[in-house]
Formats: structure tokens, sequence, C-alpha cells
């Protein structure tokens, strides 16, 4: 395929600003829930997108009952926003590790010894080097992060998918130049006309990892190394899928390749024309980091994000991210018989 279909996006919130940290857009004002405060972000008049969550005592473990409200939250708004958390690295993973039984490993693509943060159950997601210099331009940590600039969802790559993310913000970052970006994919997924939908219903994707790098960084991800592909080999998941408030959802990513029955290139197209259905600017919104220690929590199984892609004005940036595995019906995408009934050959052999 000698095209892409991928759009290269602004390094900024793409809202209009001035109107608060979060744009809030149709939302009713702040509501309780027990001890906790929530103000959404988004509301469509029966339905919300995001929310900002106060009211959490993070000096101790999060009591049960408070994980279950929250989870319950999650399920409702799809990315909760914590202020000011001061986690450190053990209670950010302790706090993950409640919201599920297995966390990701990070499998340290580039050698443990050469990770800043060195701690299996985290990412660093940063832009900072072991030196405490900025990530180099041109290097191949700054390729690689280029297609997390790309709308995606964490893991789809993963045959046994994840459903959370948890964000973390270590030291303060500069104001007014770090952002998260999120695309509602329920809002989005319930706005298709009813053809379409027909269309989509039973596509199964293939998501690649380093299809993702290779779109954010084709000068350098043109052709993964040998090692790289063997560390990542291809997942199978459905197209459209039901997340866990119940509402139907495009399950999509800068990772997905190919769709079952479909050349690479009339994947590509339809892919990318629904992206870019689902990260119109009424079903997105963008996430100032602030301080040390804000914290967002999404749910991978009905949104996406994007971060902002490096650049040679950035500053210092310390974020850190768990990931915790899907243990939903959907955790593993579809079986072997599905994926060949699909049109694909055998997992893991293409
Ligand atoms: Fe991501």
């Amino acid at each position: 395929m000698s095209r892409t279909f991928t759009t290269k996006y602004q390094n900024t919130c793409p809202a209009p600003s001035g109107a608060g940290v979060l744009q809030l857009r149709g939302a009713p004002s702040v509501v309780k829930d027990g001890d906790l405060t929530i103000t959404p972000v988004m509301f469509t008049g029966s339905e919300y997108f995001g929310a900002e969550i106060a009211g959490v005592d993070w000096t101790r473990a999060v009591p049960e009952d408070v994980v279950k409200q929250l989870v319950a939250l999650s399920n409702k708004y799809a990315v909760l926003i914590f202020r000011k958390t001061g986690l450190d690295n053990e209670r950010h993973i302790a706090f993950s590790k409640q919201l599920g039984e297995k966390l990701e490993i990070n499998p340290f693509f580039y050698g443990r010894e050469n990770d800043r943060v060195g701690e299996p159950f985290l990412w660093d997601v940063g832009n900072i080097e072991l030196d405490g210099s900025l990530v180099k331009e041109n290097s191949r940590r700054w390729h690689h992060s280029l297609g997390n600039a790309l709308w995606h969802t964490d893991s789809s790559y993963h045959q046994n998918r994840s459903k959370y993310s948890i964000l973390l913000a270590h030291g303060n970052p500069s104001r007014g130049g770090s952002w998260t970006h999120f695309a509602d994919m329920r809002q989005a997924y319930a706005d298709i006309p009813q053809e379409k939908k027909d269309q989509l219903e039973d596509l199964v994707v293939e998501h690649d990892l380093w299809h993702s790098r290779k779109l954010g960084s084709p000068e350098v991800y043109h052709t993964p190394t040998a090692s790289e592909l063997a560390a990542k080999p291809p997942a199978y998941h459905r197209l459209v899928q039901t997340g866990p408030d119940g509402r139907k959802v495009l399950y999509l990513a800068a990772h997905a390749k190919k769709i079952g029955g479909m050349g690479l290139e009339e994947s590509q197209r339809l892919i990318w024309e629904l992206i870019g259905h689902c990260t119109q600017a009424k079903y997105v919104f963008s996430f100032e980091w602030l301080d040390s220690g804000d914290m967002v929590w999404w749910d991978n199984r009905q949104s996406m994000h994007r971060a902002n892609p490096y650049t040679n004005e950035m500053t210092a940036r310390d974020v850190r991210r768990s990931t915790i595995i899907d243990d939903g019906p959907l955790a593993f995408g579809i079986s072997e018989e599905e994926k060949v009934a699909a049109g694909f050959g055998k997992l893991g052999n293409q």
C-alpha cells in the first residue's frame, strides 16, 4: 500500500480555549455520590462522557466499597480524572491491582536498564531520558512515541487486551502545553446510520502495534526489527462490541491494520473513515495536565485517546501508566474459528 489515510493533528487542545480547563460542554452542574463529588465533562442531553472526581482519600488504600463506586462511574463516564492524588509508583500500582487481577508487564522493548522508571508494572510514557534530558530527536524512542499521537486505545494489539489504563503525572507539567485527548466511542457509534451499522456489525479487525508505529513514523518503522515483530504479533477483535455500560461501541485504534475479507488499502480507508467519524469535536474533550499527582483512568473498551506528539518545543513531562488486563467476556477477542471464518489465517501465522 503506497498511501496512508492518517490525519496529522494539531499539537494543542482542539476545543476553543477560555471556557475553563475541561471545556465543559452541556454538562449539568456538579453531582454528589456519597463522599464523591462528580463534575461531568460532556453531556449530550441523555449520555455523559468524562468526569472529574473529587473526594477519594488517596492517603490510604481505597476501601472496596469506594472501588465499586468508582468502577460504576468508570462504566458510565469512561474517563475519570483525579487531581493532585499524591500517589507514588507503589500506591499507583496498588490501586491498579484493586481494579483487576492482572496488570500488563512492560516488555521493555529497549532494555529495562534503559528505562527511567524501571518498574515492570509501569510504562514510562513521558519524554525524559535516564540522564534527565529530553528524548533526543530522531532517536528510536522519539519515533516509537509518534504513534501515540494517533488516535488509539491501549493494548488492542494484545489478544488478551486491557480494560483500563491509569496515567499518573509526576512533577509539575508546564501549564498550557500538556494535554491528552479523549473520544467517546459509544456516542460515536450511536450516531452512525443504521444501514452503515449493519455493514459493520460482523467485521473482525487485525490490530498490530507495528502498524501504528509505521503510521506514526514511516521512515523509521517502515520495517520493524525481527525482535520487535517476534515480541508483539498481531491480535484480532470484533469491530462492533458491547461496552461495560451495555451500549455498543466501535473498538478501533491506529493499531487497526486489516479487516477480515478486505485488502489492506480498503481496510485502511474504512478504518480511518471511522476513526475520523469518532474523533469529531462533538465526541472529543481534551484534558490538561496541571499538577503533580494528576491522574486519568480511562476505559480502553469504550474510548480512544491520543497524546500530543513530541516536538522541538516540548518541555519535560513525566507521566507513568499502569494497564489493567481485561477479565470481561470480550477479553480475548475472537476465537481461532471465528478468525479463520472472518478471512484471516491461523492466529500468529500471517
Ligand atoms: Fe495510549
